[in-house]
This record gives structure tokens, sequence and C-alpha cells, in this order.
């Protein structure tokens, strides 16, 4: 497995093996990889011929007082994690690489991104569309991993790529757990021992939210409100929201009456987490 870091390095491997007919995955990642990224490099290694991963803390999509400068980062880990699980190569740019002075285009979108993390973190998804755009046009993928922890993220990338005809397939993979239920990300290493114990009312609130859809609940309000009783008697718990959305248009809805999505943003002191289910998996 090669690491490169230049936009010229990934062209040049990409470039080979396209001449090989050969199939690119594409897994995005801002590093500090752990179990969830895993999931997604193994999807790609089993759909593609090569996968690349692409490792960037990306600054455009962390507002000013957010946490670009303390998001955790270890190349050494996330080049032995990669590679275990066949990974071909890591693209690991600097910001000045992705982002050369003057830069000033952006990929922007009006639907999908005011609701949810888009009113809490209002730059957050246009850095996202902005540099997932570019991944794309660097590496051209046939296939492009995102995990669905991240549901809206997913939403608005797939429908940036419908929207702009970006020619690659975006597989959506399920959201991984810690044996306790806490969902998988880079952030749960800012939790000390007792915020990482109060982190589990997020994942019990997904489950009460999860079993009153399953048992035949159809009132968002009920639904909500008995998930935030949940959290609100934890302390170190600060929701940001708890929400049903409607699945595809990310818009608030009273009454489960199509596929839904269920988010929930809560910070546990400083660290904000989040954690989701889809209503169709559910009751699947
Ligand atoms: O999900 C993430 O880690 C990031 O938002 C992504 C997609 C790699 C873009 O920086």
């Amino acid at each position: 497995m090669k690491i490169v870091k230049t936009i010229a390095e990934v062209r040049a491997a990409v470039k080979e093996w396209r001449s090989e007919g050969l199939t690119v995955g594409l897994v995005p990642t801002m590093g500090y990889l752990h179990e969830g990224h895993a999931s997604l490099i193994d999807a790609s290694v089993r759909d593609n011929d090569r996968t690349v991963v692409s490792d960037f803390v990306n600054p455009m999509q962390f507002g000013p007082t957010e946490d670009l400068q303390s998001y955790p980062r270890d190349l050494e880990h996330d080049a032995a994690l990669a590679e275990a699980h066949g990974a071909d190569l890591i693209f690991n740019p600097e910001p000045d690489e992705m982002y050369h002075e003057g830069f000033s285009s952006f990929v922007d979108m009006t639907v999908l991104t005011q609701e949810l993390c888009g009113l809490s973190r209002p730059v957050h998804f246009r850095g996202v569309c902005t540099v997932v755009s570019k991944l794309f046009n660097i590496v051209t993928p046939d296939r492009a991993y995102f995990g669905k922890k991240d549901a809206q993220q997913l939403a608005v990338i797939r429908h940036m790529v419908d929207d702009l005809n970006m020619p690659l397939e975006i597989i959506g993979c399920p959201l991984i757990r810690e044996e306790d239920g806490l969902a998988k990300s880079s952030r749960n290493t800012y939790l000390n021992a007792e915020e990482r114990k109060a982190a589990l009312v997020l994942s019990q609130a997904i489950k009460i939210g999860s079993e009153l859809v399953k048992g035949g609940e159809t009132n968002a309000e009920k639904i909500v409100s008995a998930m935030k009783a949940h959290i609100e008697a934890e302390p170190l718990a600060r929701i940001d929201y708890v929400k049903l959305v409607d699945a595809a248009t990310m818009q608030q809805i009273p009454t489960l009456d199509r596929p839904a999505l269920c988010a929930i943003a809560v910070y546990i002191g400083k660290t904000r987490l989040i954690d989701n289910f889809f209503t169709e998996d559910v009751k699947a």
C-alpha cells in the first residue's frame, strides 16, 4: 500500500490502474480510522479492484469555534488499519495541496442542508460538498463509500452526485457500534471516563425511539419526547437536536407516514456526538 501526499501522485496511480482496466473505489475519511471506516474499506475492497482511502482533516467543514485544531490525527495507525483491510493507496494531502492560495470555488447545496446538523453547523455541508467533489475529481472513482452514521451527509452527497451528474455510484454502509452501543466515531476519543459512560444515553435513546416505532407508534412528538426525556436525565448531556425527518427531504414530519430518519445530536461535556436510525430498518 502506498501513502501519497499530492494530487499528481493519485492521478498517476489511478491512470495506471485504468490502463489495466481496473475499477476504483474511494473511501473518503478525515483519518483516525476505526472499525466504522474499516467496514467502508472492506466494502470497497469487495466491490472494486483497487481502493483509495483519503485521509484529510478538511478545514473547510469546521466552523470557527469547532474542533479543527484538536481533531485527532494518526497517519501511522491509519496506514496500518487501511493496509490490513486491503486498501491500495492512502491520499494524505496537506491543506495547501487541496486549497491553493486564491481558492474560491465552492459546492453549496440549498436543500437538505437547512435542517439537523446544517442548522447548528452552518458552514459544514458546504465544506463537505466542496472537498468530496474535489476528491471525486482527483480520484475519479467508480464507487465511493460513506457511513450511515452521518445520515444527512450521505443524503447530501447522493443529492449532489445526482444534481451535478457525477459519474459514480454512492454506497451507504451500516452504522457500526461499540460493544456497549455507542456509535463509533473518531470524536469518542475526546471523552473522559465519566463522559464515555454518559455518552451511552445516545444509543439508549435510539433504542427507545426505535422500539416505539417497532411497536407501531407513528406520532413523531411522542417518540421524540420519550427520547429527549431519557437524554435529559443525564447531567453531562445537552441536546442539540432530536428529530424525526422525512428520509428523502430531511424536513421534519409530525407523523411516520413515509420512510423517516430519526437523528440526534447531543453534547456530552464539550463533545458533540450524533446517532440515528432509519424507520425502514427498524420495521424490517
Ligand atoms: O465523513 C467524513 O469523515 C467527512 O465529512 C468526509 C466525507 C471525509 C469529508 O471530509
